[in-house]
This record gives C-alpha cells, sequence and structure tokens, in this order.
C-alpha cells in the first residue's frame, strides 16, 4: 500500500482548508435518514446461555431476525465489560503517545498489521480522516509482537486478554448462528475456533475536522470477516449503516457491542444472511476512537456456501481457498461490497 499523512498529525495543525485527497463531493449530496425508529436490534445474550431457559427462544428467533434482515445488532449482558474498558482504557492512552513514540510500531512496506493508514492502493483514491493500529492476535503463532505496543506498558497483557474474550463471545455467536441455520455447529468449530481462525482486531483514531461533514473516517465498505464485533470507545457516534438505500446512524447502548455479518458469513449462508454497507463520519470538535475485532476463518480454510445450505438450492457464491480471499482483501481498495461482487456467481 502507498504511504499516506498521518491524519491526527495533519489535524493538529489547526488548518483551514482540508487537503482536498480527503474531501468527497458526493457525500454532502447525499441523504442521511436520521429515523429514531429504525435502530438496529438488541440481543441480550444473558438469555442464550443454555437452551430452554426462560427467554431462550424467543431472543433466539431476533437473532435470526437480525442476522437475516439487519445484518447488524447490538449485544448486551455479554459479561465482559472489564475487559472491553480495560481495552479501551490503553487505546485512548496508545493514541494519546507523541507521534515518534507511536511510530515505532509503524506499518513497514507490504504488511497489513502495525500503526499507519489502511488500504490505500493508488495515489487517485480519496483517503479516510482517521489513524488506526491494526493487529492480527490470532492465531497466536502468526502474531507480530513487534507491532504490538509497550506503551503503555499494560498494552500487550489487556489486549491478549481482550483478545481472548472477544473470541469467546464471537464463539457463542457462531454456535447461535449454526442453530438457526440449522447446521452442525461443527461447521463453523473448523473455521472459527481458537486454534483454526484468525482474529484482526484494528483501533481507529478519528480525529476532529474542520470539514467534518465532507470527508468520511472510514469509506463504505462491507467486512470481508465471518462476525466483526466493535465497540466504541467515547461517546462520540459515527457509525452508519446502509439501510434501503440511505445511511442510517446507530445509536451505541453504552457497554454494548456492535455485531455485523461479515461477507464470508454471507457467503457461507449461501445468501441467507447478509454482510452490510457501513461507514464511519466524524466530528467538528470531538475526537472519536472505535475498536473491530474481525473474526475469520483460519489459513487452510475453504470459503464457500456450506454443502447444507445447498443441497436444494443453487450456490450463489464461488468457493475458493482462504488465501486466495486474502488476496482478493489485499488488492481490493475497500469499496462497498467489492469482495462480494468478485464471489457471486452471475
Ligand atoms: C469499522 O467499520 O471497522 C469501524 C467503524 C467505526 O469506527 O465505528
Ligand atoms: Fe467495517
Amino acid at each position: 500500500s502507498i504511504p499516506v499523512d498521518n491524519v491526527q498529525a495533519l489535524a493538529s495543525k489547526d488548518l483551514k482548508d482540508v487537503p482536498v485527497r480527503y474531501i468527497r463531493p458526493e457525500i454532502e449530496s447525499e441523504e442521511v435518514l436520521v429515523d429514531e425508529s429504525l435502530q438496529i436490534p438488541v440481543i441480550d445474550i444473558s438469555k442464550l446461555v443454555a437452551a430452554g431457559q426462560p427467554g431462550y427462544d424467543d431472543e433466539l428467533a431476533k437473532l435470526h431476525v437480525a442476522c437475516r434482515d439487519w445484518g447488524f445488532f447490538q449485544l448486551v449482558n455479554h459479561g465482559i465489560s472489564e475487559a472491553i474498558d480495560a481495552m479501551k482504557k490503553v487505546t485512548e492512552e496508545f493514541f494519546k503517545l507523541p507521534l515518534e513514540e507511536k511510530m515505532k510500531y509503524a506499518q513497514l512496506p507490504n504488511t497489513i498489521e502495525g500503526y499507519g493508514q489502511a488500504f490505500v492502493v493508488s495515489d487517485e483514491q480519496k483517503l479516510d480522516w482517521g489513524d488506526m493500529l491494526f493487529l492480527l492476535p490470532l492465531p497466536i503463532p502468526l502474531r507480530n509482537l513487534i507491532f504490538w505496543p509497550q506503551n503503555p506498558n499494560s498494552f500487550r497483557e489487556t489486549f491478549d486478554k481482550y483478545s481472548n474474550k472477544l473470541h469467546g463471545v464471537s464463539r457463542k455467536l457462531f454456535n447461535l448462528i449454526s442453530i438457526n441455520l440449522g447446521i452442525e455447529p461443527e461447521a463453523f468449530s473448523k473455521m472459527f475456533d481458537f486454534e483454526n481462525c484468525t482474529q484482526g482486531i484494528r483501533m481507529n483514531y478519528y480525529p476532529p475536522c474542520p470539514e467534518a461533514r465532507k470527508v468520511l473516517g472510514l469509506t463504505p465498505h462491507s467486512d470481508a470477516t465471518g462476525l466483526t464485533l466493535l465497540v466504541q470507545v467515547n461517546e462520540v457516534q459515527g457509525l452508519q449503516i446502509k439501510k434501503n438505500k440511505k445511511w442510517v446512524p446507530i445509536k451505541p447502548l453504552p457497554g454494548s457491542i456492535i455485531v455485523n455479518i461479515g461477507d464470508v458469513l454471507e457467503i457461507m449462508s449461501n445468501g441467507e444472511y447478509s454482510s452490510i454497507e457501513h461507514r464511519a463520519v466524524v466530528d467538528f470538535e470531538k475526537e472519536r476512537l472505535s475498536i473491530a475485532a474481525f473474526h475469520s476463518p483460519g489459513l487452510e480454510a475453504m470459503v464457500g456456501p456450506l454443502p447444507e445450505l445447498v443441497k436444494e438450492k443453487m450456490p450463489k457464491y464461488k468457493t475458493i481457498d482462504f488465501h486466495e480471499y486474502l488476496k482478493l482483501i489485499i488488492n481490493s481498495k475497500l469499496d462497498g461490497k467489492c469482495l462480494i461482487d468478485h464471489m457471486k456467481i452471475q
């Protein structure tokens, strides 16, 4: 990828004019729907511990509708607030460090891990108003500790615990999803278990912007993953999802985890569930931070519709191995549902 300016440093210069590469003329003309009645479903995962408990069947049905009709939901009563709060704290502390200190963990040419900016593949491409720290905590043997901050000094330990807890929640969700899709839970185990999965965690920092309505913190995209678990670090909202061709701002409940279906799960479910386009907008005055944890198959996996789900139907997507799939991700410019377009059988 092509290196670009550090946005936090750029924003701290008190710019009058934001450089033209960040300005997106198209977004001013788009309608942003603000409708209180349109909010993503809230799933109480404490009702989904064991079949037969009060509320289980209703909540499971609600989860199915959330995955099928929204592709996005908020998870409450997940029981991992302590790990989340600790992670938020070290994330805020990391981005507060001086630039030279953060640059010790900078991306290297041809790595996707490290501190920097995401997916810049051409000189013409519009740029996102944000910086990120991206790490791959799972599988453990592939950890690249050179990119793991040692400042703040509790970062690594906190991050390791966070990775573990988030993975645990993702596995519970994959189990529940397998029940809803009527497939064996093992259908997901080989791809998403602790030893077999890949987990990427992206910490986003979006500085305030004097032209906040003309830039984007994050380009519209669908996630290339199986399941994404996202937390908001501070009270500044900015996530929007596309619903009925309009952007719907998400109002996160305090302490909730926002979950979304990624392209891999859309493909595996043969389109029963779909990954939804989303983007991040930024604020005029306040910085915004978020942490996204992506749960994807392991490198050995094949990505394609599950055989159980195409028995009586035609597969709607190709099957390719995860290495090929990763190549598609790395070479794409993270634009809309471009990966899905590559995978669709016309
Ligand atoms: C993401 O799409 O990965 C993050 C969006 C956000 O910052 O809320
Ligand atoms: Fe995303």
